[in-house]
């Protein structure tokens, strides 16, 4: 499916034999659809060349000057080489900024079905998150365009089919100054329901410390909504500069880029833990292998982990011995070779397991290497993220995880290594990324659960954690294939709705027979009881696909309550998604 290739070699990057990116568009962004821009996107690439040179030479200089003031017998050499470090240390920092420049400018070039990568930033840091947002499509190979909000002509979004917005508030839960007039321009350029071809997603900036946390991001988001708009997935939201929010957001590009290895920005600390029980859920199923796995800290006697219903555990993936054996048979290498990776000694056999590893054709141009050159070169594997499906208090940490299987037969790189690779007792790393938005609700209001196939996980934490706070409202509506073969975890659901912690279960399989009926057709059925549950203050939690189920839960959702109304639960807290 994704075939990664050599990318860019734009300084800043991981070495260019190590940046990966999708075969299958890798010329779409420099071929045919640039085809109008090639002279600038040319001039674009020399200037960036000159400039690293600038940069490479200011550098020099600056090293150079240190060792002539400090090796200079005389005064007036002590000076000559202060001023040689200052004056190279300046071109080197000055080349830094135009680099900087060069590269937004060669980004900001017109792409034919470019993503619009788009950014409203009062002192930079939405500007410099939505070029590496840029960037990192790019080198995955899908074109993108990098615009200031002041830059978005009226028109621009009615024609562009995919657009990522980076947005930070300030003032008082105001739009920075670049963004003032987007909302009145737009507005004007296309009325109501205007976007309907466009699929959008927003990076929301804020700092939790203000009274209106993020409001320009919410802001956009409603208005996106009112335009019909298709949200690629729900607002990310970053307090502060969360780095877990960071590397969620690249998660979702990471998705965009049709599962292209994007390396982390910032690589998750992980936590050592262990396979302790694997369990498959669906055997005979229709659908693909889904498991049931239990986790537990590697370490006895460690700080007891801790977490909330609806927190994400974020895995650190680990390639399947057979590749690994491959890699080090291609490049005629011996996988115990002590190395150093990530701070750590290890075997070369064990560093390359979590790294990046290159198509056979670069791969091959590593021949000769030294391990530890091979380890340094390669990136490590990008995290993936998974619903918790359990509590602190159950003394493990339990995920549902479908196994993916590439066109090509692969499995997925973490769903590989969680459901096949990955042996009972072997150790995992983990990092858990609290996800403040899918928290349960502060008091005992109702609850309304619903999703689908491995939605089911981030559900069952909030249904054991409406058990141990004794609220027993909670209507659960899940959609799965097969009663047969899929009906994950019937015995605890059984066992709540005789105990009274399920007030009301809607069980719906899609191919039991008679026509297709999925989890949406059941909100439909129900309009009354959910409307008279919303009318009692419910809240509404929706877990699990984001193409199929999401949108159309969501769309069942605005029949039955009315779409206005579905906006303000959304505004209040009351209608929250952990979708994917
Ligand atoms: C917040 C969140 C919670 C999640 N919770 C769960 C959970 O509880 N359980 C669970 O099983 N998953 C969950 N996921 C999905 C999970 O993170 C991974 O995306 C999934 O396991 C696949 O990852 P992988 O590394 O195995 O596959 P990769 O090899 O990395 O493939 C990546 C992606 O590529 C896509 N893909 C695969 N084949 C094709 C193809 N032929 N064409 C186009 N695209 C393709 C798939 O969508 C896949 O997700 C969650 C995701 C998010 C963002
Ligand atoms: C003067 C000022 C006002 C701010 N007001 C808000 C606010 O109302 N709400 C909020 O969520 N964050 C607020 N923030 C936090 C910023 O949104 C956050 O620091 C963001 O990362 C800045 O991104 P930028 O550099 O792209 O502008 C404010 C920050 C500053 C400096």
């Amino acid at each position: 499916m994704t075939t990664p290739d050599t990318a860019s070699s734009l300084p800043m990057d991981p070495p260019a034999a190590a940046s990966p990116r999708r075969q299958g568009h890798a010329g779409d962004a420099g071929s045919s659809s640039n085809t109008g821009h090639a002279g600038h996107a040319g001039n674009s690439r020399k200037r960036i060349r000159v400039i690293d040179a600038v940069i490479l030479l200011g550098a020099l200089a600056g090293v150079a000057g240190i060792a002539l003031g400090l090796l200079a017998p005389s005064r007036a050499g002590m000076a000559a080489g202060v001023v040689i470090a200052y004056a190279g240390f300046c071109a080197a920092v000055i080349g830094r900024h135009r680099q900087r420049h060069a590269r937004a400018g060669q980004l900001s070039e017109a792409r034919d079905g470019a993503t619009v990568v788009a950014y409203a930033s009062q002192s930079g840091f939405a500007e410099q998150l939505a070029l590496q947002t840029a960037q990192a499509l790019q080198d995955a190979g899908v074109p993108a365009q990098l615009l200031s909000f002041d830059q978005l002509e009226a028109g621009r979004l009615a024609h562009c089919r995919q657009a990522l917005f980076v947005v930070s508030t300030t003032g008082e839960g105001d739009a920075p100054d670049s963004a003032s007039g987007f909302a009145r321009r737009l507005t004007a350029a296309a009325g109501a329901g205007g976007l309907g071809e466009l699929r959008y997603g927003i990076l929301a900036l804020g700092d939790r410390s203000y009274a209106n946390y993020c409001a320009f991001g919410h802001a956009l988001s409603a208005w996106m909504q009112r335009q019909h708009a298709q949200a690629l997935f729900d607002m990310v939201e970053v307090d502060n500069g969360d780095a877990g929010a960071l590397r969620h957001w690249q998660n979702h590009l990471s998705a965009l880029c049709g599962g292209a290895e994007i390396a982390d920005w910032e690589k998750p600390r992980y936590a050592d833990w262990r396979l302790h029980e694997r369990r498959l859920l669906n055997p005979g199923s229709p659908g693909a292998p889904a498991f049931h796995l239990a986790l537990v800290p590697a370490a006895v006697g460690q700080g007891a982990p801790s977490w909330q219903a609806g927190d994400i555990a974020e895995i650190g993936p680990r390639l399947a011995p057979s590749e690994v054996a491959r890699v080090l048979a291609k490049l005629s290498l011996d996988g115990d070779t002590a190395v150093r990776c990530d701070g750590a000694s290890t075997t070369l056999a064990q560093a390359l397991a979590t790294r990046i590893v290159l198509p056979d054709p670069h791969l091959a141009a590593l021949d000769g290497v030294t391990p530890q050159r091979l380890v340094d070169t390669l990136p490590p594997l990008p995290h993936r993220e998974y619903s918790i499906a359990s509590l602190p208090g159950d003394g493990q940490l339990d995920l549902l995880v479908r196994q993916t299987r590439h066109d090509d037969g692969r499995l997925g790189l973490a769903s590989g290594w969680l459901t096949a690779h990955a042996q009972p007792g072997a150790g995992i790393a983990l990092r858990i990324r609290t996800n403040r938005g899918f928290h349960p609700p502060a008091d005992d209001r109702p609850l309304i659960l619903i999703g689908n196939g491995t939605g089911l996980a981030g559900l069952r934490a909030h249904l054991k954690a409406r058990a141990v706070a004794g609220h027993h409202r909670n209507w659960l509506l899940f959609g799965e294939r097969t009663a047969e073969h899929d009906a994950f975890h019937h015995v605890e659901l059984a066992a709540w709705q005789a105990n009274g912690v399920l007030q009301r279960l809607d069980l719906v399989y899609s191919r039991d027979g008679g026509p297709l009926r999925y989890v949406q057709d059941a909100v439909r059925a129900s309009a009354g009881a959910l409307r008279e549950w919303i009318e009692a203050g419910a809240a509404i939690y929706v877990c699990g696909s984001l193409k199929g189920m999401a949108g159309g839960v969501n769309a069942a959702l605005a029949d039955v309550l009315g779409e206005e109304a579905l906006l303000r639960l959304g505004e209040q807290g009351r209608y929250r998604r952990d979708v994917y």
